[in-house]
C-alpha cells in the first residue's frame, strides 16, 4: 500500500492503486500539500458548482457565494504552485463561476480557451435563458509546453450515415482525418442514463477530460484531478498512457469499480512519476498479501509442531 506524508497533513494511505495512479480517499487540500511545487503536467478539475447537489455529508454544496469563491481560490493557488512551467490547467464549470474564475486565474496563468461544453435537455430557469453550455477554462503555465490539434470525424446522420454538411462546395479540401477541433463541443452530452453512470451526481462523459488530456499532455505525463467523482479523469489517462493522481473525500467505490472493470487495478508499486511527485512516501505491505503470509507462516508452525511431536 502506498502512503503519503507530510508536515502540514497526516499521513494517508491510498484508497486504490492502478497501473498508472493513485487515489487518496481524502480532503483535496490534503492531497495539495504533499504535492511538490511545479510537479505536475496537467490538472482538470470538475469541482461542485455549489447548486445545493448531494455529494455525501463531507461536501456542503449550497455555501454563500463569498465562501464558496474562497474555497475555489484556496485550490486553485495549489494548482497554480504544483502545475509544471508550460503545464496546462482546465476547470470545468458553469458560467457565472468561470468569470470569476477566470478573474482570478489571469493574476497568475496565461488563458487559452473558454471552451463551451454543451448541455442537452437543460431546465427553464424561471426568468433567465435556458443554460445550453458549461465552461471549460484552459489556462497554461506560461508558453505551453505541449499542444497537440485534436479532429473529430466529419459528422453523418446517424440515421442514413450520411455526412451532414456539405461544406459550402469544399469537401474535397477537408482533412480526411477529420474537422479541427473548436472550442464549442456540442458532442459532450452528460452522462444520463443509470445503466452508463458509475454514481448519482454529476458524471462527465469521458470524452471532455478525455480531449483535455490529449491536447494538454503526452503519453508518461502526470495528470492531476483532485474532485475524483466516478473517476472520468482517471480512467480517460489511464487508457491513454498517462499517469495520474487524485483525490475523493467521499465514496471512492465507483472510481475502484470503473479502474477495475477496465482492468486497470493493481495491488503493487506505485509508478516513479508518481512517487516522484510526493515530498514524503512509503510503502506499507498489502494487507492481503501479508494476511496470505501470515496464515502460511502459521500453517508451516503447525506442520513443524506436528513433524515435532511425531520424532
Ligand atoms: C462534480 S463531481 C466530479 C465528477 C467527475 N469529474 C466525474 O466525471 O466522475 C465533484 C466531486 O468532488 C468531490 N469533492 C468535493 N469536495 C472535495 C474536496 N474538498 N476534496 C476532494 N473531493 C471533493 C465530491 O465528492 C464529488 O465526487
Amino acid at each position: 500500500m502506498f502512503a503519503i506524508s507530510g508536515h502540514k497533513m497526516k499521513f494517508m494511505s491510498a484508497a486504490c492503486i492502478s497501473r498508472r495512479g493513485v487515489l487518496f480517499n481524502c480532503d483535496c487540500t490534503e492531497l495539495f500539500s504533499a504535492i511538490k511545487n511545479s510537479s505536475i503536467d496537467m490538472i482538470f478539475c470538475d469541482p461542485p458548482f455549489n447548486l445545493n447537489k448531494d455529494y455525501g455529508t463531507e461536501v456542503n454544496d449550497s455555501l454563500k457565494d463569498k465562501e464558496y469563491l474562497e474555497w475555489s481560490y484556496s485550490w486553485i493557488d495549489e494548482c497554480v504552485r504544483v502545475l509544471k512551467p508550460g503545464g496546462s490547467l482546465f476547470v470545468y464549470n458553469i458560467p457565472k463561476w468561470c468569470i470569476s474564475f477566470g478573474a482570478y486565474l489571469d493574476q497568475y496563468l496565461e488563458f487559452r480557451h473558454w471552451i463551451a461544453v454543451c448541455m442537452k435537455n437543460t431546465f427553464p430557469r424561471g426568468r433567465k435563458l435556458y443554460p445550453a453550455h458549461y465552461g471549460l477554462l484552459y489556462y497554461a503555465k506560461g508558453e505551453p509546453k505541449t499542444f497537440h490539434k485534436l479532429r473529430n470525424p466529419i459528422p453523418v446522420c446517424r440515421h442514413c450515415g450520411g455526412e451532414i454538411k456539405d461544406y459550402g462546395g469544399h469537401r474535397k479540401k477537408l482533412n480526411p482525418k477529420g474537422l479541427n477541433l473548436t472550442d464549442f463541443w456540442d458532442d459532450t452530452s452528460p452522462v444520463r442514463h443509470r445503466k452508463f453512470k458509475k454514481r448519482s451526481a454529476n458524471e462527465l462523459k469521458p470524452i471532455i477530460p478525455e480531449r483535455a488530456i490529449l491536447m494538454s499532455t503526452n503519453p508518461e505525463d502526470v495528470i492531476l484531478d483532485p474532485f475524483g467523482g466516478g473517476g472520468s479523469t482517471y480512467v480517460a489517462a489511464e487508457l491513454n498512457g498517462r499517469y495520474w493522481v487524485g483525490s475523493e473525500i467521499g465514496d471512492c467505490t465507483p472510481v475502484i469499480e470503473r479502474l477495475s472493470e477496465n482492468g486497470c487495478l493493481v495491488s503493487g508499486e506505485v509508478g516513479k512519476p508518481i512517487r516522484d511527485i510526493f515530498e514524503q512516501y512509503e510503502y506499507m505491505p498489502d494487507e492481503k498479501v501479508v494476511n496470505e503470509r501470515y496464515a502460511s507462516v502459521a500453517v508451516q508452525k503447525s506442520l513443524d509442531a506436528l513433524v515435532g511431536c511425531g520424532s
